[in-house]
């Protein structure tokens, strides 16, 4: 039978162009792509941009032009970036399409006919950054300015006449989704916050504005547009065609299996959203996952900070694979992490360089040496060797369960380790020494080459290309990558040619080495 998996980022705002927050939402989402679709998934795999809000129109304004075309320009930036960081979206939205559109006012609808939503009157805190309404006790004063405390933005006062969801009613049936489904919200800790601001209690949700008009009308009152996070939440669904009953994508992949998402929004992923499902009778997703933050000197990357930290211009500078490697690796997922240039170039000189690359081409250019370029057909296992193979094989379903509670963590130190393993199993073993005994040298040879090709398949959904590049040793095409087949000792053809390739990473010359 089939097995679907149903990924998601943030769709991110076109006010500016992408910064690194972005691009990590995006690679860690791909990392879980990548790796669903070799353990045998079919994979969805979606992205996009929420154009829509008083925050867009403002920056379109500020540049003198068309908010449709402000908006077009900086989403196909956002679609350049998923091609640059080599992203296997299936999908890439845009919530001023029509078919989101559609689904949008189908759901208010909905919302309408179930009694959820009636007409009154907001009066409280906005913040147009944040696009979120905030308590009195959310709110501080800086410098004369009333500011939200979680995210600094500047607040403002809105007093108009607003359509509101009854966001009270779910309280308690939200309360026992969260205990029925104690994996929906991840990680741990932030999943205690959030039950413990919807404890609290829920107020009713302000979800239209009538003081400006960029966003999608309301379908019976074309004065009001419809809030921008009920607009950009419904893309989940909206890029699976929904409501449209013979559309196979819903069926297929909704409930989404991953949210993933920043902590910043957090509230909007793991209270609203399913609160507005709860109310359209639409089952909720599976997780949702609120990773930390990329930090810059200590702080969150923002354009009013001037610390952005430009994935691009890494990327042109490094290579895209050191950074996937970098930010999988040295930001603990689920925390904040702070990211430097100098640590980047360590992780590239002592991982990559040193003890992937290494590997790869001291056991290709031994066998092309010392096996006539060719993967050993006369071997026998010692116990040293079933030793190091079988460990991926008694470790498969452990690095399985790892993944779905996203424990990158788990994953990237089990390669880590595997390729210090690998190291040392080549030099402990000797081979160079083992030339009176060519069926000992064979087996040495062969085991090597089995841990080279399964380490690549491992690394295959962090740094992809690399990982290809690696198995073109052994002609392994893409579609080959099979992540059950790390557990195979015996994968590699018997007498096939290998090949010698080029250096997969670059030495960098540090500064103060
Ligand atoms: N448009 C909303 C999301 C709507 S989803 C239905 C939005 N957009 S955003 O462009 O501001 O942010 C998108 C994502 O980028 C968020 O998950 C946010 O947490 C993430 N990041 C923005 N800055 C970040 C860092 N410095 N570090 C890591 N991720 C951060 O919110």
């Amino acid at each position: 039978m089939d097995k679907f998996y149903y990924i998601t980022t943030p769709i991110y705002y076109p006010s500016a162009k992408p910064h690194m927050g972005h691009a990590y939402s995006s690679i860690i989402a791909d990392f879980f792509a990548r790796f669903k679709k070799i353990d045998g998934f079919k994979v969805h795999f979606l992205t996009g941009t929420d154009e829509h809000g008083l925050k867009i129109q403002r920056a379109a304004e500020k540049k003198g032009i068309d908010t449709l075309d402000f908006c077009n320009e900086i989403s196909q930036t956002f679609r350049n970036l998923s091609k640059t960081l080599n992203l296997t979206n299936t999908d890439f939205i845009r919530t001023t399409e029509d078919r989101h559109k559609k689904t949008v006012q189908h759901l208010w609808t909905e919302l309408v006919n179930n009694g959820d939503i009636y007409l009154s009157k907001y009066s409280g805190w906005y913040s147009v950054s944040d696009e979120a309404f905030y308590n009195d006790d959310e709110i501080e004063e800086h410098d004369g300015k009333k500011i939200a405390i979680s995210s600094k933005s500047t607040v403002e006062w809105m007093d108009e006449e607003s359509y509101f969801f009854k966001l009270s009613k779910w309280e308690k049936p939200l309360l026992d989704f969260y205990k029925n489904n104690p994996d929906f919200i991840s990680p741990e800790s932030r999943k205690n916050e959030v039950i413990s601001f919807v404890k609290n209690g829920l107020k009713d949700l302000s979800v239209s504005r009538k003081s400006f008009s960029w966003g999608i009308k309301v379908p019976e009152d074309n004065n009001h547009v419809i809030y921008v996070w009920l607009d950009a939440l419904t893309n989940y669904i909206s890029a699976l065609n929904y409501p449209d009953k013979k559309e196979k994508l819903f069926k297929q992949f909704w409930p989404a299996s991953l949210h993933l998402i920043g902590k910043d929004i957090l509230r909007f992923h793991a209270i609203y959203w399913p609160a507005f499902l709860l109310a359209a009778k639409i089952e909720l997703p599976k997780k949702v996952y609120g990773h930390g933050w990329i930090l810059s000197d200590d702080e969150k990357m923002s354009k009013s900070k001037g610390n952005i930290l430009d994935p691009l211009e890494i990327i042109e500078q490094y290579g895209l694979d050191p950074l996937r490697y970098y930010l999988i690796k040295e930001v603990s997922f689920g925390n904040d992490g702070n990211i430097s240039q100098d640590r980047l170039e360590d992780c590239i000189n002592s991982d990559l360089a040193n003890n992937f690359g290494n590997l790869c081409q001291r056991v290709t250019a031994f066998t092309i040496k010392n096996c006539d370029s060719k993967i050993p057909t006369e071997i026998e296992f010692s116990k040293d060797d079933l030793n190091i193979l079988d460990k991926y094989k008694n470790n498969i379903d452990e690095i399985r369960n790892k993944i779905d509670k996203q424990d990158l963590n788990y994953y990237i130190e089990y390669i880590v380790n595997s390729l210090f393993e690998a190291n040392k199993y080549f030099n402990d073993q000797e081979p160079w020494k083992k030339k009176d005994d060519k069926k000992r040298l064979n087996t040495i040879v062969f085991t090597s080459l089995e841990i080279v090709r399964k380490i690549s398949f491992m690394l295959y959904p962090i740094i992809p290309e690399s990982s290809l590049k690696a198995l073109a040793i052994f002609d392994i095409k893409e579609d080959q990558i099979k992540f059950s087949s790390i557990a195979d000792n015996n994968f590699l053809k018997k007498g096939n040619s290998i090949n010698s390739i080029g250096l997969l990473f670059k030495k960098i010359e540090k500064k103060n080495d």
